[in-house]
């Protein structure tokens, strides 16, 4: 048994070290580190804060200041300083960096506070942040997405559900789609931020700081909005991760949607669009490949962002009340999920901006007869034929055409008469593909006029949000 040796934040009561391969396993500062911006400005404040309160004099904690600018420069720049560091978490590594350039004045500074409420103050500090880096992320890829669909403007496609030809659309107004759904996900970043917001700092290890410390001041120093209200539900609360990874759950099964659509769109069966060679790859045998393999990727990515909800909640269900080192299991999986979520948002906006759309195959595809068999329908239903009816008339008609072997829009008018005496030979105009679109001039419809209004709108709100990240 070999023991851990270096200084501990809690040595004293201990009559020997830890064993070492317990202390690998127990340490967090090979990725807590990663804090350590977060953990060095809380540093600084609560220097300020313990001075205000008066245990430290103004000279102390203008030094205490000083030297934690210094750390900061250093790590900014020394990778091996911090790879070499057995720390035992990014606490430890602060104040052990403190207490080598300050001596007893270093280790002043641990005056009233607990890791428990730092670490808590750290992980919402780098979740509020996180969620406004991704939400710039999510910006570019809704500019990705307003760009195509502004070039594309009045270009038809089928419709499908199930999969199956349905009704005529523009694929400006599929785009938009997905818009919508990553419109909600920047909302839902905003809101996760905003949970976030709050600051543990003055709740001590579990029943609230002994010093009378300004908490107020304390929050506004670190940026926080508002301080907790309960010192125990502060340190273990991890409500704040959890709507993070969920929000990150939410943008990853869009991606995945939005992936799978470009994945069919890039067959040979679909052809309705061209895969850019940055985002493509090939196969080592077959030279004729060219793979979707970033949409790929970024769907099979999705299920990374699941296994960190899941896994933080697990880590959280049936905790005692107050802070338990289960707790210390939160962060990995929300900086694991955090990575690749933001790459993927990154590489889909990329991505989707690098893709040609096939126009004249698009066209083409939309013209099946089969998406205007609803038009024929509401025809009837205009010439006073109840719906159920009307539908029953055109499922009958089309049955007819396949034996026929033609389209419903080469069905000559006496054939058409045949199931119908309302039919007239005004029929014509509305089995076109423009009259099928143009019928959907509603709020949210696939018309082009509403699609437009619809793109302007969402412009719109981009520019809030780039505006506003
Ligand atoms: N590394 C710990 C964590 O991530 C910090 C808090 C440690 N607190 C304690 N009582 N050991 O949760």
């Amino acid at each position: 048994m070999t023991s851990a040796g270096g200084a501990k934040m809690w040595g004293g009561r201990f009559e020997r070290p830890p064993d070492a391969s317990f202390y690998e396993f127990e340490r967090s500062w090979q990725y807590d580190r990663r804090l350590l911006p977060q953990e060095l400005a809380l540093d600084r404040a609560w220097a300020r804060a313990i001075a205000a309160a008066g245990i430290l004099t103004q000279e102390e904690s203008r030094r205490i200041v000083a030297a934690l600018d210094e750390i900061e420069t250093r790590a900014q720049s020394d990778a091996a300083w911090l790879d070499a560091s057995d720390a035992e978490d990014v606490h430890h590594f602060a104040e052990t960096a403190l207490i080598e350039k300050l001596g007893p004045l270093g280790a002043k500074l641990h005056t009233g506070r607990s890791r428990n409420e730092m670490v808590a103050t750290e992980f919402r500090m780098y979740v509020k942040q996180a969620a406004g880096e991704m939400r710039r992320a999510v910006a570019a890829l809704l500019r990705a997405i307003a760009s195509q669909a502004e070039s594309h403007l009045g270009v038809p496609m089928p419709g499908t559900t199930h999969l199956q030809h349905a009704q005529p659309l523009l694929l400006s107004h599929w785009i938009l789609a997905h818009g919508q759904a990553f419109e909600r996900d920047a909302e839902r970043l905003a809101a996760a931020a905003a949970r976030a917001d709050v600051c543990p700092l003055g709740s001590g290890a579990l029943t609230g700081c002994a010093f009378p410390i300004n908490r107020k001041a304390l929050a506004q120093d670190l940026g926080f909005s508002r301080i907790s209200a309960n010192s125990l539900d502060a340190v273990s609360d991890r409500d704040f991760a959890l709507e993070a990874l969920f929000t990150l759950a939410t943008l990853a099964t869009h991606l995945s949607r939005l992936a799978e659509d470009m994945v069919l769109f890039a067959t040979p069966e679909f052809g309705f669009i061209d895969l850019p060679d940055e985002y493509s790859t090939g196969s080592s045998l077959m030279p004729q490949k060219k793979n979707p393999d970033a949409w790929e990727l970024i769907r099979g990515k999705t299920g990374r962002m699941y296994g960190a909800l899941v896994s933080v909640f697990t880590t959280c269900k049936g905790l005692p009340t107050s802070y338990q080192r289960d707790l210390q299991e939160d962060k990995e999986p929300f900086f694991a999920a955090y990575d690749q979520a933001l790459a993927m948002t990154q590489i889909a906006a990329a991505t989707l901006a690098a893709t040609g759309f096939r126009e004249a195959r698009l066209r083409e595809a939309a013209q099946d007869p089969a998406l205007v068999a609803t038009e024929v329908a509401d025809y009837l239903v205009a010439q006073d034929i109840p719906f159920r009816e009307a539908h029953e008339i055109v499922g009958k008609l089309l049955r007819a055409a396949e034996q026929d072997g033609r389209s419903i829009r080469e069905l000559p008018l006496e054939r058409l008469r045949e199931f119908s005496p309302v039919f007239g030979r005004e029929v014509e105009t509305v089995l076109t593909l423009e009259s099928a679109l143009a019928r959907r001039g509603i709020a949210g419809g696939t018309a082009p006029g509403a699609v437009r209004a619809a793109l302007k709108e969402f412009q719109a709100r981009l520019v809030q949000l780039e505006e506003n990240p």
